[in-house]
């Protein structure tokens, strides 16, 4: 390492990574340490500025380990997965020159200098929203434009990949199929983008974080454990899920929703079939996700057309896409009609991300809430049933953009001088 400024320098770069939910789900794996899946699976990216991961990288000759900050608090890089993204990013670094701060990097100083990463989520980890999947997005990210990797972001997502499956996923914004590959290396395994997110801009993503008492068995677990006991799980991988990738593909093209709900909702019930078909079965789902969808079904049949798609992945959360901001809104009403907020809740922390749906819904404050007449879907069931504080959140948000470089330097998580969190 040269530098005029005697080994004090220290270089950041930041990045911001959205996270993305599938519609087409990833749920096996046939290697476990690369982390190569037994389908391809189709996602939509979801808008940042909602839900995103914040990382920022450093690297200075001053640091003397590979040390990681997620959400202020230090955690441990030994993993396996972590060590790997680092492994694959660093055998791609190229020389980095910053002639003002007086800084030359060669390709092998790379090997020897240590790294400090900060991470930051703008939504709580513990909502179980696909974190990992940004996470591991933005991780791979920042260090590869803080390396100077010349790598395209479909090579970057073989690298996500490793982290964890769905984060190759996050390379992109729009619609993304992570396609499988061959190769036993996982050379071919990689992310590629269907459409951007201006293509089909109608649609609205309405999330209701559902409240859980308990924890839920991993994802990596949880797919290890019905590769091993699901007999179903089989049939999905080889005669389900390539159909539906190719119906999906043209739906999304088309911009066909009925088709699209169908696929989606169809797809979803499937992967948590085989998720009870897994010995000892596993539940992701709850009450209040079976009931979410119960509401969702007789709606859409009695509309000439389906009007809204639900998908859970691993947990109780429902993620329902409206065909555009009209029917979003309607589907608002129906939402806050049976899973009303607890009586001292505040409406601006109950629906959260972009609020201006509740002013599309009639919505000012709770009262409006109470006043919300039932549904015309379900005058036959009485009484309406209410479920009070059953959902303790919704946030309203949009496809979006893929990953992006931040260059406001106030904004970074690690201090420009010390390289340590602010
Ligand atoms: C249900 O990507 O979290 O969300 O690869 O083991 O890290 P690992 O698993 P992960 O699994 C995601 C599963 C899912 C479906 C999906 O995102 O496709």
């Amino acid at each position: 390492v040269e530098s005029t400024k005697k080994e004090s320098w220290v270089l950041t770069v930041m990045a911001q990574t959205p996270t993305n939910i599938a519609v087409i789900k990833y749920w096996g794996k046939r290697d476990e340490s690369l982390i190569l899946p037994i389908n391809d699976s189709i996602s939509v990216t979801l808008d940042p500025s909602h839900l995103c991961t914040t990382t920022t990288v450093a690297v200075s000759p001053s640091f003397t380990s590979d040390r990681m900050w997620l959400n202020g608090k230090e955690i441990p890089l030994s993993g396996g997965r972590y060590q790997n993204c680092l492994r694959e990013i660093r055998s791609r670094a190229s020389d980095v020159e910053d002639a003002e701060k007086g800084i030359k990097i060669t390709k092998k100083d790379w090997e020897k200098l240590h790294l400090h990463i900060a991470s930051y989520n703008n939504f709580p980890t513990a909502a179980g929203l696909a974190s990992s999947a940004a996470g591991f997005a933005c991780l791979v990210f920042s260090l590869a434009k803080l390396m100077n990797v010349k790598e395209d972001n479909g090579q970057l997502s073989a690298i996500a990949r490793q982290g964890s499956g769905s984060a190759c996923r996050s390379l992109y914004g729009g619609f993304v199929k992570w396609i499988m590959g061959k190769d036993d290396k996982g050379s071919d395994s990689i992310a590629v983008q269907l459409v951007d997110e201006n293509h089909w801009d109608e649609l609205v993503i309405l999330i209701a974080v559902v409240s859980s008492r308990q924890k839920e068995t991993s994802s990596t677990s949880g797919m290890r454990e019905t590769v091993d006991t699901s007999p179903l799980i089989q049939h999905r991988a080889a005669e389900v899920v390539p159909k539906r990738i190719l119906q999906m593909e043209e739906a999304i093209k088309n911009r066909d929703f009925p088709t699209f709900v169908q696929l989606t909702c169809s797809d979803s019930n499937q992967f948590h079939a085989v998720c009870l078909d897994t010995s000892p079965p596993i539940f992701y789902m709850n009450d209040t996700s079976h009931r979410i969808i119960s509401c969702v079904e007789k709606w859409n049949r009695s509309e000439e057309t389906p009007q809204v798609a639900y998908t859970f992945d691993a947990g109780p959360n429902a993620v329902l896409i409206a065909r555009n901001r009209k029917t979003a809104a309607l589907l608002l009403q129906r939402l806050l009609f049976h899973f009303p907020p607890q009586s001292d809740a505040d409406l601006n922390s109950y629906v959260v991300g972009d609020k201006s749906i509740l002013k599309d819904a009639g919505i000012q404050d709770i009262k409006d809430i109470e006043a919300l007449p039932p549904p015309p879907e379900i005058k036959d069931i009485i009484p309406a049933q209410k479920f009070t504080g059953d959902v303790s959140y919704f946030i309203c948000t949009k496809p979006g953009k893929g990953p992006i470089l931040i260059t406001d330097e106030d904004k970074a998580l690690l201090n420009p001088e010390t390289g340590l969190p602010k």
